[in-house]
């Protein structure tokens, strides 16, 4: 795996822990309502090997994707690991019978859902685990509070060996300070994209601490990104609006990690080319008017 050729290049989280910026959320291979199994298990496991063939060396998921399912598609697909990949998971939530997303974050919940994702991943260690907190009408939206019960159970398992580092998903700025008062976090991951800006000081502060920034739904998730401004500067490019918007938020911060998921190999491979879109200047005060 080469890897400096992916467009993006790479980035630090840790002294022993670099990854590719574009990297893969693989959310998308669970079947529908990231619930059960997908219709199409090779196709799937087809998508998990094309991104480690074109170099990615990030892949986000979660034991709850499925559950259970998206690991253990993971672990079929890519198992043994190559030595450069890293897999980045999270903890604080589980399935109920009718794919309901019930909040998880006792210390016994946490503990079983790492060995879970341990278990169905194949590993002996997690490279990096993000405690999810939030909440809210949609899901997706930080809620106040201390998160110090939780975090610190995380902390603890990272003690214990079962963890290497540590992040935070969905959470406020001072819920951030609040985990890196307990132990070191090296990524936060929160539903940003270039038509929803509420991180933009997250974000800048984390890049002045060389701390990642991990948007989830870069593409607007399940409700897929929607503006003027992106389609007529894409059109003006002559590409697509996706590819716009990955471009943009590799554009703008060098601590954004891009995890855009897909269930097709063909948009992985777009979203690849996508992160080496050039953005002029122009286009890009365009765009920074969009969320303005
Ligand atoms: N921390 C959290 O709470 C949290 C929450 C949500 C997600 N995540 C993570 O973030 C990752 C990204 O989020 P996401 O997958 O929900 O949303 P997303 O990346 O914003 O969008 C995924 C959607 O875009 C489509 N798509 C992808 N590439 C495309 C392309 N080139 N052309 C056209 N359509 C394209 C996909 O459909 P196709 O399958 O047809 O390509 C899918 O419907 C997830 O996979 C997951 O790992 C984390």
């Amino acid at each position: 795996m080469a890897l400096a050729t992916l467009p993006g290049g790479t980035f630090s989280l840790a002294e022993d822990l670099t990854v590719t910026r574009m990297g893969y959320g693989a959310m998308q291979l669970a079947g529908p309502h990231v619930f059960g199994p997908p219709a199409d298990r090779d196709a799937a496991v087809a998508v998990l090997r094309e991104a480690v063939q074109l170099g990615i060396t990030h892949i986000d998921t979660a034991d709850f994707y499925g559950p259970h399912v998206t690991n253990q598609i993971i672990r079929e697909a890519l198992h043994p690991y190559p030595d450069e990949l890293h897999i980045v998971t999270k903890v604080g939530a589980l399935r109920d019978a009718d794919g309901g997303w019930p909040r998880a974050r006792a210390p016994e919940q946490l503990r079983a859902q790492v060995h879970d994702n341990l278990r169905n991943l194949g590993l002996d260690v997690l490279d990096v685990v993000n405690l999810r907190v939030g909440g809210g009408p949609d899901g997706h939206s930080p809620e106040p509070g201390s998160i110090a019960e939780p975090f610190t159970t995380l902390a603890q398992l990272q003690q214990e060996g079962l963890i290497k580092y540590l992040g935070i998903s969905t959470v406020h700025a001072g819920q951030v300070a609040e985990a890196q008062s307990i132990a070191p976090v090296v990524c936060v991951q929160n539903l940003y994209n270039v038509a929803h800006r509420g991180d933009d000081d997250l974000i800048d502060s984390l890049a002045a601490q060389g701390t990642a920034y991990v948007p989830y739904f870069p593409l607007g998730g399940f409700s897929p990104l929607q503006s003027r401004t992106l389609e007529s500067v894409a059109t003006c490019l002559g590409t697509t609006p996706m590819a716009v918007a990955l471009a943009w938020l590799l554009r703008r911060s060098p601590n954004i990690l891009l995890i855009p998921g897909t269930s097709s190999v063909a948009h992985l491979r777009d979203n690849v080319a996508a992160a080496g879109l050039a953005l002029p200047e122009d286009e890009l005060a365009e765009l920074n008017t969009i969320a303005a």
